[in-house]
């Protein structure tokens, strides 16, 4: 979900429209804004989109400069009018939006309802609004100091903003687990709140992130900050550096189309400084006081979910074979649950573009806890899990917007690697010269991924062929086997085909019984060490009629006559190949999905950022 609030001398509404359109990739099921005037206190809120907001406010009372307004991802209570947010308190004078999920909401309705409490949605963010409620009136007290007991007795993760009738000059806001960034505006006249930085950054650039079991208070053009002990923090003004066009869609039709284009730069930023080929220089800044543990680490366990998972596989691949250190890659959400064997010795490296996916936080909570060091890979910068890494490197591709990831997928690759050759480097496994020739290699990528990108056309021809198959495989080995997961997410993430990645050679095992003639299979075959078992499953598979798209190496000319359609890559060395050939999977993807009238931005279902576990 994403939370926006605005109080200054401004019209709120607009503002928190807008707000709500930049948040929307993190959730979109419902919308809703609450604006105070005077002692009116407005609420509009609706099923769907921001877009059915807009509608709905038309020719409403839509004045005041004080007000909250929040997109949401479902959690408590399916997609519905009621169940948008910002709810109400019982007694009206109350509103509230909330992301993140109150574990214990089912006790604390059953002790309001004892207390005549009735609601109006299947919320958990309704109970927790009128739990504040019902201390206040207990304790008599401020609604700061009401929000301050709450947050002591609610159990899991929140963010929120919350506004009163009784005080139409101030804003009120929390979080724990979920985040939240207060903005700055000139002279204090204004401020903002938002779940990350991009509804703020065309208002102001200086921001204060809220930290875990923080509690905000904006009132009389001050931002006070108290934790949930009662004791008063300082807030800390960091400047952001993002500029307005990087959320933008630049004249693409969408953000996905506008990010798998970006990624020659988004690849060339993330190495900038960081590797040198010339001068065999690679290293990574943001790890230094921990580079001894990662050079002589027992093991490497690799965190992450979803995409940054399959980066994760990636790593591993290149890790073992670079600077022969085990590694494992784990599901956060499998890891943190199971009494995972893990202790001092052991790094930890956690990848997330976002840097707040809930599984991977709790996950490192549990390394650090066990003594493991935790290195952090983010695209965010400022997020929580680069916060509580102990060290890590960002990604550096700018704000990623579409929800299918593609941008970061190829910079959190460009990072790993990078880590994986400094290692290799600083423990001597690769000579200068075989190390000084992967640099030189890595230093071209960006520019073999803008050749890549030429074949567009030429993918879109294939993708109309194929936009009403039913099923997809993706099939890969070695490097690229990650990349046939990696391409079977896209497809099925955006334009809801269903599709499975797999070893080439696991197929046999399963896979293989659905191939007909109506089956497409896309091979990712690109000249590597694999490279002639891969042609064997290329012919297990035309042998019973599937019908075969293959990534091959420009100039192979032995593929091109067993298969139906060729996608022709540049060549490069195999560990860096994974960076090269999800493009085509990443357009293809595309293409298939907006020709079946897909949204590609924002796929049912899926959010960006999830803070829930
Ligand atoms: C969601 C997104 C995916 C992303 C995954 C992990 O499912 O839709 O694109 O790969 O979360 O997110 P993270 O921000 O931790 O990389």
């Amino acid at each position: 979900c994403g939370i926006v609030g605005y109080l200054g001398t401004q019209e709120a509404c607009d503002i928190l429209v807008k707000g709500l359109q930049r948040l929307e990739y993190r959730g979109y099921d419902s919308a809703g804004i609450a604006l105070m005037n005077g002692e009116a206190l407005n609420i509009y809120k609706i099923k769907g989109k921001v877009s059915g907001l807009e509608e709905l406010i038309q020719g409403k009372d839509i004045s005041g400069g004080l007000g909250i307004g929040h997109t949401r991802w479902a959690t408590h209570g399916g997609p519905s009018d009621v169940n948008a947010h910002p709810h109400y308190s019982s007694d009206g004078k109350l509103a509230m939006v909330h992301n993140g999920i109150i574990e214990n909401y089912g006790s604390l309705k059953q002790e309001l309802l004892n207390k005549g409490h009735e609601f109006e949605s299947e919320t958990d963010t309704e109970v927790f609004l009128h739990f504040i409620e019902q201390i206040q009136k207990d304790n008599n007290c401020e609604l700061i100091e009401a929000v301050r007991i709450a947050l002591t007795e609610v159990v899991g993760a929140y963010a929120i903003a919350l506004i009163s009738k009784d005080d139409p000059n101030q804003l009120i806001a929390a979080r724990k687990g979920s985040p939240l960034v207060i903005g700055i505006g000139e002279d204090k006249k204004e401020f903002f709140i938002a779940s990350d930085a991009t509804p703020i950054i065309e208002y102001t650039k200086d921001v204060v992130y809220i930290n875990d079991e923080e509690i905000a208070l904006i009132k009389e053009g001050e931002l006070t900050i108290i934790d949930v002990k009662n004791t008063p923090q300082t807030p800390y003004i960091h400047t952001l550096e993002m500029e307005l066009e990087a959320i933008e869609k630049g004249g693409y039709e969408h953000f996905m189309m506008k990010e798998i284009m970006e990624q020659p730069k988004s690849v060339a930023d993330c190495l900038r400084g960081r590797v040198i080929a010339e001068q065999s220089h690679v290293k990574l800044g943001g790890i230094h006081h921990h580079m001894e543990d990662l050079m002589n680490a027992n093991r490497i366990v690799i965190i992450a979910c979803g995409t940054s998972w399959h980066a994760g596989l990636v790593a591993e691949y290149i890790f073992e074979e670079v600077a022969r250190i085990p590694v494992e890659v784990e599901y956060a959400s499998e890891f943190r649950y199971r009494n995972p064997i893990i202790g001092k010795g052991d790094v930890v490296i956690a990848i997330s573009q976002s840097g707040e996916t809930a599984d991977t936080l709790a996950a490192i909570e549990i390394a650090q806890k066990n003594g493991a060091t935790v290195l952090g890979v983010c695209n965010v910068v400022g997020s929580s899990i680069a916060r509580v890494s102990d060290e890590g490197a960002y990604t550096h591709a700018g704000p990623e917007i579409g929800v299918a990831s593609t941008k970061a997928f190829t910079a959190q690759l460009t990072v790993l690697t990078t880590m994986a050759l400094m290692v290799a480097k600083e423990k001597k496994m690769l000579s200068d010269v075989n190390l000084q020739k992967l640099l030189f290699e890595l230093e071209q990528v960006p520019q073999k991924i803008e050749e890549t990108l030429k074949l567009d056309e030429e993918i879109k021809v294939i993708s109309a062929l194929y936009k009403d198959a039913t099923n997809f495989l993706y099939l890969g080995r070695g490097y690229n086997f990650p990349v046939a997961l990696e391409g079977a997410l896209k497809l099925k993430e955006i334009s809801y085909i269903h599709a499975e990645g797999y070893p080439a050679a696991e197929m046999k095992h399963g896979p293989i019984a659905l191939i007909d003639e109506e089956m497409p299979v896309v091979f990712i075959a690109t000249k590597d060490s694999s490279y002639d078992k891969v042609v064997s499953n290329i012919q297990e598979v035309k042998a019973r009629k599937g019908r075969v798209i293959a990534i091959v190496t420009k100039g192979d000319v032995l593929i091109p006559k067993m298969v139906d359609h060729v996608i022709e890559v540049p060549d490069v060395h195999e560990i860096l190949m994974p960076m090269i050939s999800v493009v085509p999977l990443q357009l293809l993807s595309y293409y298939i999905a907006v020709m079946r009238g897909c949204n590609v931005d924002q796929p049912r279902n899926l959010a960006k950022s999830v803070t829930v576990e």
